[in-house]
């Protein structure tokens, strides 16, 4: 494959060479005298009224720069998925321009394509890697028909801080489960093979570090000290670099101080020496250009000279690259050898991706068939009901079959929310709502607004005819994601009115909850005799919450993220240091005034309609490893499946640790009264921190090891174990 890159690296012109790292988003013209993302600013801020908007929009039309594509000066295009128009385009890419390399087309396909899975954030709590595999590999296969290459996904940015809109699109707090969820998936979109049509490039993002951003803010500034950077933040990225992920994409924030799409000990250093990464790096969105912005360019072609020396191959739609790389060359400022790496990346990947022999890797037919095939429903519904965590059980769940049932607040009719976001592809109508589920399952139902319930003259009578409630409550898909970031966890006015006067109808409550990031819901508990965690569970919403509420299904999930009291909380987590003046109960504690100390739900909690004793902890030390091993019974009268969580702790060390850290996890079938020994071989190096001159240590010394259900209530053992030497 080298020899074929640098034959065709020797044959390309300059101009050829920079239009391989351009990557196109289609522009949308219309009516309009403005661009495209002014006209949408001017609907956002008011200025066009939505109305206005739509109808411009009526007028638009996708402008693919056709002739720019002839003259060889695209590469790639983002946001493109419809079989017809990738295959008029590859044809012009291999027909008509000069040396006819194909096209690669990138789009972001986080959590399913047409058929919508819950929100990472949400499937990240089945902690089930097989689970986390097939429903990427379902989504490449259906992605694949639509003509996508390449995924903007896996996103591993490992976040503590529930204000940041984008914690929906990871796998929540831990690092070690981001590097679990990141792997399976790098598997499950690349598949056995990327010259399968049913595969697609993996793009692990946002590197590095992005979930750091201060306050929660989104694009804010990032500082990490090296020890928090390596021991928190980066795993995640390298686990799915050494499972083969093809292609890295750098974060939009910089990292203490040098933005990542310029920052060369990142991207060359980190990535391509320590890692030894020899796929493609591609920006984020014009992020490229915005080094101007950021300070750190004085102008777009000083830009476009730091991004390509730092790295970055591909430019994802600003027009950095192709306005200023041959500039750049011809005066010497860019060394061609720079611009051939770059190029010489990107053109390995087509080859990996066989687009020089088979360009055309869908036709309609095939996307016909393939989008939201059946067995692709029952895999997102599967997939919603693992990701689903019970928070709160008086007893009322599983209802009954043929209770009637009175369905309040507007999220548990609309089907557009339940598909959360990046879920660009999937109409409303794709979705199944709790209300159609209602329907579909003959249920006598009824549905109320927060309105009609905040209004009504007695809730007990409105009431009174119904045996529960079900109260649907939380966010919108758009009040989570990118760009979304919040300064108030609570539920909104409108709903939290609801639920007080639910709460005094007489009938038993039980809240549904859809969000994309753990919500401030302490008054819940008080309020609702069941609480259920959805998130944004996708296409098949409406049929898994029901399958959980009656009993069909038995909830398994498990929180990736701290719930708190309260926003001021944030940013929170499980894995923190004790400090010299641990929460305790004297005032000279470290703790809040208004706020108790543990949160409303923990790292790792979930319930279950059966429940799950621990006993018989056991270490056993090997040279190289230590054997972690426990007995778990299933001790109610319901099958289930219980995620045993292990966790270690180094009580002295030579700087300060994390009260808990998770270092493994298994989730298994437990039917009632079965009672399993649960075993974790450890390898020693999973005990290892960097000391403060940056060097990697496994001491020898004392560890405690923590085995339970979740990260607050576990067995604990003490032991003595010798190190590694270095
Ligand atoms: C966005 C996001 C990135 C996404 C890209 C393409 O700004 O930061 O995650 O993949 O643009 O849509």
């Amino acid at each position: 494959m080298e020899k074929k890159i640098k034959s065709l690296l020797d044959r390309m012109t300059l101009e050829e060479k920079a239009g391989q790292l351009q990557q196109c988003g289609p522009s949308i013209v219309g009516a309009f005298d403005v661009d495209f993302e002014e006209l949408v600013n001017m609907a956002y801020d008011g200025r066009i009224s939505g109305e206005e908007f739509q109808r411009l929009m009526s007028t638009a039309e996708q402008d693919y720069h056709e002739s720019e594509l002839r003259a060889g000066r695209i590469g790639s295009y983002n946001g493109i998925s419809d079989a017809k128009i990738v295959n008029r385009l590859q044809k012009i890419a291999v027909e008509e321009t000069r040396l006819g390399i194909p096209l690669l087309f990138g789009y972001d396909v986080l959590h399913g394509y047409r058929t919508v899975t819950p929100i990472p954030l949400g499937e990240s709590c089945a902690w089930d890697p097989d689970l986390w595999e097939r429903t990427a590999r379902m989504s490449a296969e259906e992605a694949g028909a639509g003509g996508i290459h390449m995924t903007f996904a896996p996103m591993v940015d490992v976040s503590k801080d529930a204000r940041w809109g984008r914690i929906s699109e990871g796998a929540g707090e831990d690092a070690y489960l981001n590097a679990k969820y990141g792997v399976a998936k790098v598997k499950g979109f690349q598949g056995s093979s990327l010259k399968e049509p049913d595969t697609m490039i993996a793009c692990v993002k946002h590197f590095a570090g992005y979930g750091a951003v201060e306050s929660g803010r989104d694009y804010n500034r990032v500082d990490l000290s090296p020890q928090k950077l390596y021991e928190e933040y980066l795993p995640p990225y390298e686990a799915c670099v050494r499972a083969g992920a093809r292609a890295v994409m750098p974060a939009f924030n910089d990292l203490d101080g040098v933005p990542c799409t310029i920052n060369q000990w990142l991207l060359r250093k980190v990535l391509r020496e320590d890692w030894q990464f020899d796929g493609m790096t591609i920006s984020d969105a014009n992020a490229i250009a915005e080094c101007v912005e950021h300070g750190i360019a004085a102008d777009r072609r000083d830009a476009a000279a730091k991004a390509l020396l730092a790295g970055v191959d591909m430019d994802m739609t600003s027009d950095c690259y192709s306005q200023h790389v041959v500039h750049l060359v011809e005066e010497g400022i860019l060394p061609e050898e720079v611009l051939d790496q770059a190029v010489g990346n990107i053109l390995r990947i087509k080859m990996e991706l066989g687009l020089f022999e088979h360009p055309f890797r869908t036709d309609e037919e095939k996307e016909k068939k393939t989008i939201l095939k059946p067995e692709f429903r029952a895999t997102a519904r599967k997939a919603a009901e693992e990701s689903m965590v019970l928070l709160e059980n008086s007893g009322i769940l599983p209802l009954r079959t043929e209770c009637r049932i009175a369905l309040s607040g507007e999220l548990a009719g609309i089907r557009s929310e339940m598909s959360g976001t990046w879920a660009i592809k999937c109409s409303g109508e794709d979705c199944v709502s709790i209300a159609d589920a209602c329907a579909q399952r003959r249920i006598e139902y009824e549905t109320y607004t927060e309105e009609e319930i905040i209004r009504c003259d007695s809730v007990e009578e409105l009431f009174q005819g119904y045996d529960v409630i079900l109260a649907a409550v939380g966010e919108k898909k758009n009040q989570s994601g990118e760009a979304a970031s919040r300064t108030d966890l609570a539920l909104a006015p409108i709903q939290k009115k609801m639920l007080e006067r639910l709460a005094k109808s007489g009938r038993p409550v039980v809240a549904v909850i859809f969000n994309g990031r753990p919500l401030a819901i302490p008054e819940l508990k008080g309020q609702a005799q069941a609480i259920l965690e959805a998130w944004h569970p996708g296409v098949e919403a409406g049929n898994a919450i029901l399958n959980i509420l009656f009993g069909t299904v038995n909830p398994s999930g498990k929180l990736t993220t701290t719930f708190p009291h309260a926003v001021g909380e944030c940013p929170v987590y499980y894995d923190h240091i004790r400090t010299g003046r641990p929460a305790g109960r004297s005032k000279f504690t470290s703790k809040y005034l208004d706020v108790p100390s543990e949160p409303v739900y923990p790292f790792g909690y979930g319930l279950s309609y059966t429940a799950y004793t621990y006993s018989d902890l056991e270490i056993a030390e090997r040279k190289e490893s230590v054997t972690v091993s426990v007995k778990v019974k299933n001790v109610g009268d319901v099958d289930g499946m219980e995620i045993v969580q292990c966790y270690f702790h180094d009580p002295v060390a030579l700087r300060v640790r994390p009260v808990k850290k998770l270092i493994d996890f298994v989730k298994t079938p437990l039917s009632a009264g079965e009672e399993k020994r649960v075993v974790f071989e450890i390898p020693k190096e999973k005990l290892g921190y960097y000391d403060p001159q940056m060097r990697f240590v496994v001491e020898a010394g004392e560890y405690e090891f923590f085995v339970g259900g979740n990260s607050s209530d576990c067995l604990v053992c003490r032991t003595n174990l010798c190190g590694l030497s270095n």
